[in-house]
């Protein structure tokens, strides 16, 4: 069995970080986990429900979709209690000793499920390691859950049935934000979803710890990149260290932690079915010298035979494409091989 290196054993250990963690250059963080982005919006969902409240929730999802490709929600429904079980599981796994989380390890190069220590992003051999542990699992499809489902921790002892629960609730919230990122671009409301698969989209749900470290300022959580799905949901907790880069700030903005809100961060299906109108944010995780930090991402992503390009509907002889049409399984090698430094660049024509 492979045995990871545990980023939170080094962290207790308090040991000047191994060289394969520092960063050089250009990559290293320049922004603290506490220097919140207040331009960054926040969504209120209220009202969501009654014409003029969703005319509103509309016009400020494709403002936010098209300034920034990430935003926050809040009063979006998904419950309280529901929220903190995941991050009181996700926490309790972490905090189990290293031989029961490496019963789940999934070994360098595979498919990245199950627990990683110390992961690149894109598993690059020569890629600087990311001061992270993630325990990852696969979610939907229904089917292909069913599958993974005796694979996942059997510790915390609710752990299962929560993560069924989240990923239910996820999922109905991504169909409801994606009937909104449609229509506020002038689509029918379940176009997104169609065009992505419908009920064969999937779903991964990562848990990421990121401890406490000892150089904060020469290492990453988790380095900057785009998500190449359709959309990601973060919970995050109260620390902060989600970052994100717009070119005309030139600055990283750190994303404030509010309680019980949820961040939208779009992928880049979007940003190309979208023509460019909406983007797919550059993002990355900074860690700190005092306290360990836990996330929840949930990745939805379009089935792999779903076709990636740009809407027909959004184009004309004034806005031609962009883009060129690719499915979503022959993406996936141009993301992981990464050689743009945005993973949609490879398909401008
Ligand atoms: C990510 O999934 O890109 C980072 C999530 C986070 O830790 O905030
Ligand atoms: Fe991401």
């Amino acid at each position: 069995r492979f045995v990871p290196v545990s980023v939170k054993q080094l962290a207790e250990e308090g040991a000047p970080l191994p060289e394969k963690f520092l960063k050089k250059g250009s990559e290293c963080p320049t922004t603290a986990h506490t220097d919140f982005c207040k331009e960054i919006p926040v969504i209120s969902f209220e009202g969501l429900d009654t014409a003029s409240g969703r005319q509103r929730i509309l016009s400020e999802v494709g403002r936010a979709c098209a300034e920034w490709g990430i935003f926050q929600i809040v009063d979006h429904g998904v419950p309280e209690n529901l929220m903190k079980r995941m991050m009181d599981n996700g926490l309790a796994f972490f905090n189990l000793p290293l031989e029961e989380k490496i019963k789940y390890a999934s070994p360098p190069g595979s498919f990245p499920v199950g627990y990683l220590s110390a992961s690149g992003i894109h598993r690059n051999d020569n890629d600087t390691l990311g001061w992270r542990e993630v325990m990852a699992q696969v979610s939907l499809p229904k089917d292909i859950r069913e599958i993974h489902y005796s694979s996942w921790p059997q510790n915390p002892a609710d752990y299962k049935k929560t993560l069924v629960e989240y990923s239910d609730t996820i999922d109905q919230l991504v169909t409801c934000m994606l009937g909104l990122i449609s229509e506020s671009l002038g689509l029918p409301s379940d176009y997104i979803k169609n065009v992505s698969g419908g009920e064969k989209m999937g779903q991964k749900i990562a848990f990421n710890y990121y401890p406490h470290c000892p150089q904060s300022d020469l290492a990453l959580g988790l380095k900057s990149h785009t998500d190449h799905g359709t959309i990601t949901v973060i919970q995050q907790d109260q620390v902060g260290g989600l970052q994100v880069y717009k070119e005309d700030r030139d600055k990283w903005g750190t994303v404030e932690p509010i309680p019980g809100a949820l961040v939208i961060n779009l992928g880049d299906q979007i940003q190309i079915l979208s023509n460019g109108r909406y983007c797919s944010v550059e993002h990355q995780a900074v860690v700190n010298s005092s306290q360990s930090r836990v996330s929840i991402a949930t990745f939805a992503k379009p089935e792999l035979m779903s076709r990636m390009g740009p809407a027909p509907e959004l184009l004309s002889e004034t806005s031609p494409a962009r883009y060129r049409n690719i499915t979503f399984k022959d993406y996936l090698p141009i993301c992981f091989a990464m050689k743009t430094k945005k993973n949609y660049d490879a398909l401008i024509i």
